[in-house]
């Protein structure tokens, strides 16, 4: 700890550092406070009679050890130990981190979490919502939204984005839209959206911050794909920067975390309960937080902070207009770009061939050219180009498409009549709390038209709902449930 307060100290007297609103912000710096306190710790043996019980790697498998190395096991650690700090409440190196991260966000408040962005949606519902609050929720949220909903029991009040019926996503959320339900249903107590949606459609978020605050009612925004904007001019503007009160960011999907490591945002204006947060977070967090994952989230802002991290993040835009533009020109692929003006983020590539459906295109990118992309759906594909891939890695794809272009591979008849991106628009009848709490039966999916689901119906990813608890079965959604045969449904 010493020694991270000594590395503040040289940086201010640098000039490096500065204090906005009492927490430090390290210009461009690549100083991470709890990869230093970990550094440390890895080069001071002692000797330990604690958790984890390997003990540095001494008590597992050999082979495990070889797979992820010594290293890795000598630093898998919890936040109880070796002074390195304390998540909740937050203390020692990790406090520093989060206040650094909280400053290059822009935030009052940067949690980290090491449950990923689900723990986020789930702290912010419960923290924030009640029995039967009314919430108005864009349709199109992730799964861990409505888990909160059922946790609160809270009313979600569905606003649904536009669809964007030719590529079989859905596209913004129009603020006009909002408007009318706040107008409709005075008591809506928030409002939560996604933004961007999985295949990088953005909404105005000024424009829906500028309607929330208009009508007295704050807005939580998750941007789980969206933790690179705030460090480039080129791709959208953040949530935070927009008015939002709080945003959850998935830093493991695109910024370079460990997997599972998110970051919630409080914003500077908010006036939501920062101990309220905190004490969801408490609640639903794990109490042996991995200092591994934590010690990623400190790297990856301050990579991201850093020259380098712009670089990279640069590379990543560049990439993505490069093979943007060959793939365009490919006869038979087709590249969603820009629709009716609506803004982008350039980096999320969603894109299809002609005559093969996304999950087929997916099955042959993966089995003839060993190419993963991010996930496939109904309509087609969608490619990420991230800090990490290279321009040389965009060639292979585009040799690929180029070759399955000119072979005539089939689509697969058994793909006929099964949907994967659910556009309906629910018809609700009670809940997600009340149905998931009555009393169930399961029976088979043949015979649930016209029953009301107890389960989520939720398929990741994208982890949208097809079906909540307390929703009208209807035949509309049968496409959408070829994984099942049986559906849990309310007992008549
Ligand atoms: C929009 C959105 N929010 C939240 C989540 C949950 O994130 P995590 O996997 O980090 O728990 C996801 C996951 O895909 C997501 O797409």
């Amino acid at each position: 700890m010493c020694i991270i307060i000594m590395k503040m100290k040289n940086l201010k007297q640098n000039n490096l550092i500065s204090f906005k609103n009492d927490m430090p912000f390290v210009q461009g710096s690549t100083f991470a406070p709890l990869v230093e306190a970990m550094s440390n710790y890895k080069e001071s043996p002692c000797t330990g009679f604690h958790i984890p019980g390997h003990n540095r790697g001494q008590g597992v498998l050999g082979s495990f050890a070889t797979l992820i190395g010594l290293d890795a096991l000598n630093i898998d650690t919890t936040d109880e130990f070796d002074n390195l700090g304390t998540l909740f409440p937050s203390t020692g190196a990790i406090d520093e981190a989060q206040k650094l991260a909280a400053a290059a966000f822009g935030a009052k408040r940067t949690f980290f979490l090491t449950g990923g962005s689900t723990i986020a949606n789930l702290a912010l519902a419960f923290a924030l919502t009640g029995p039967n609050d009314k919430i108005a929720i864009g349709r199109n949220c992730h799964r861990s939204v409505l888990s909160g909903m059922i946790i609160s029991g809270a009313n979600p009040q569905w606003i649904m984005p536009k669809k964007l019926n030719d590529w079989a996503i859905y596209g913004a959320l129009d603020p006009f839209e909002l408007r009318k339900k706040l107008e409709n249903n005075p008591d809506i107590s928030l409002v939560w959206i996604t933004n961007p949606t999985y295949e990088g459609v953005v909404s105005d978020v000024e424009a829906i911050s500028g309607v929330c605050h208009e009508f007295n009612v704050p807005l939580i925004v998750d941007e789980a794909h969206g933790c690179l904007w705030n460090f480039s001019d080129v791709l959208p503007k953040s949530a935070l920067e927009c008015g939002a009160d709080a945003v959850v960011h998935s830093l493991h999907k695109t910024g370079g975390s460990m997997t599972q490591s998110s970051m919630l945002h409080i914003s500077k204006n908010s006036s939501f309960d920062l101990k309220k947060v905190e004490h969801a977070l408490k609640l639903l967090h794990t109490t042996s937080p991995s200092l591994l994952l934590l010690t990623s989230l400190d790297a990856a802002r301050a990579y991201l902070s850093s020259s380098e991290g712009k670089s990279s993040i640069n590379n990543a835009i560049n990439n993505a207009l490069y093979f943007r533009e060959r793939a365009s020109k490919i006869q038979g692929v087709r590249v969603l770009n820009s629709i009716n003006g609506c803004a982008f983020d350039v980096t999320k590539i969603f894109l299809k061939v002609d005559g093969l459906s996304g999950k087929r295109l997916e099955s042959i990118l993966e089995l003839d050219f060993s190419i993963e992309i991010e996930s496939a759906s109904d309509e087609g594909i969608l490619v990420l180009s991230n800090i990490g891939n290279t321009q040389d890695e965009f060639n292979i794809l585009l040799n690929a498409l180029e070759k399955i272009t000119q072979s005539n591979y089939p689509d697969l008849a058994y793909l006929e009549g099964i949907k994967f991106m659910p556009l309906t628009a629910p018809k609700v009848v009670m809940s997600p709390r009340e149905a998931y709490f009555s009393l169930k039966e399961r029976i088979k999916k043949e015979d649930a038209v016209g029953r009301i689901c107890a389960e989520v119906i939720a398929l990741c990813p994208p982890g949208i709902s097809v079906l909540l608890p307390g929703e009208l079965i209807t035949n509309e959604h049968m496409p959408y449930l070829s994984d099942f045969s049986e559906i849990e449904v309310l007992l008549k």
